[in-house]
């Protein structure tokens, strides 16, 4: 067991297994809970008799805009090796539309995941509808509002045994967008789409829930939060998060700046900001400056708070 601090100083206590000494089933358990949540694709494709098949996949992902490759991969059946039929139809003609879930289908995609015998249409045992494709023979589904059309590029194998992954890369030939999921700005709407992910166990989330933006980082890169003054990371009163935020300036205000501020935010000038009350004051006004957005005044208040009116390094 071993032990470490993050920035915000909570302390982890670790355990650790090397894989070669798990059996599948408990690898596949850690793996689903650390990696998540993943987003699902819903699959459908056809064998040569003419057959749909449709069967969600969380081990999915976009890997490539140009050009645009998607990622899944059906799994060899843990219990006996054996391939999922997903597996066989894109082995024999290349080709799938994913489709995106959102929370809505949850449950008749769930139930399209069920191994119902090969030859038995998932589309009719979920309820689902089936809409012809453009540009690929399997059928997509009505009901989601994003199809993706596409043309299977390569299936890797990653193993031989039980649990082996089989990348199956795709490219997208043809997208089709619901207008009601789509934003004047051509994004999709992450609360119209209402896509759910998977995460370990039975647990699901959904992209309409407890959404948050992070602004991307400079592009310039911000003063990084080794650059801030330490003061404010002995106290404590910050997290990771926020003090990331103040590494995201892209300058450290002047001191004729500092002071300004300080002198705005505490016109009795009461305190000595370097004093351990007047750093409390400080850290408690920095936080609330950040929640309020003004993270140029929170690093100026931070400034203030260095030995020598902030000209030490941090
Ligand atoms: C949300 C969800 C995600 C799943 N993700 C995967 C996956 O990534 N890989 C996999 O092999 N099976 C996955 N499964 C299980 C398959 O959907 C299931 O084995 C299905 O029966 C395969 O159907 P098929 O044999 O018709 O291809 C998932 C099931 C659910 C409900």
């Amino acid at each position: 067991m071993s032990q470490a601090s993050n920035p915000s100083g909570t302390s982890w206590h670790f355990e650790g297994w090397d894989p070669a000494n798990l059996d599948t089933p408990s690898v596949q358990n850690l793996l689903q809970g650390a990696v998540g949540p993943r987003p699902v694709a819903l699959a459908s494709t056809i064998n040569p008799r003419g057959e749909v098949n449709l069967s969600p996949f969380s081990f999915f992902n976009v890997f490539s805009a140009n050009p645009p490759v998607l990622i899944f991969s059906p799994a060899l059946r843990v219990r006996d090796g054996s391939s999922k039929h997903t597996l066989r139809n894109v082995m024999e003609i290349p080709e799938v539309v994913i489709q995106v879930v959102p929370f809505a289908l949850v449950e008749q995609v769930s139930l399209a995941s069920s191994e119902y015998a090969e030859g038995v249409n998932e589309f009719q045992k979920a309820g689902l509808t089936a809409w012809p494709s453009l540009k690929v023979t399997p059928p997509r589904v009505a009901e989601s509002p994003v199809h993706m059309e596409c043309k299977v590029l390569e299936v890797k194998p990653l193993g031989t045994g039980g649990g082996a992954g089989n990348l199956v890369i795709c490219e997208v030939v043809y997208f089709h967008v619901a207008r009601e999921v789509l934003l004047p700005t051509g994004s999709i709407d992450p609360y119209a789409v209402d896509a759910v992910a998977r995460l370990g166990g039975d647990w699901y989330t959904r992209s309409s829930m407890g959404l948050f933006e992070v602004e991307k980082p400079l592009r310039t890169c911000g003063i990084g939060v080794d650059a801030l003054p330490t003061w404010l990371q002995e106290i404590g009163t910050l997290d990771g998060n926020r003090l990331a935020r103040l590494g995201n300036q892209p300058t450290i205000p002047t001191m004729e700046r500092c002071r300004a501020i300080f002198l705005e935010q505490f016109p009795a000038r009461a305190f000595e900001p370097t004093s351990q009350e007047g750093r409390v004051a400080l850290a408690l006004r920095i936080g609330l400056l950040l929640d309020q957005g003004r993270t140029e005044q929170a690093l100026a208040l931070a400034m203030m708070g260095k030995e020598e009116g902030g000209q030490e390094e941090g």
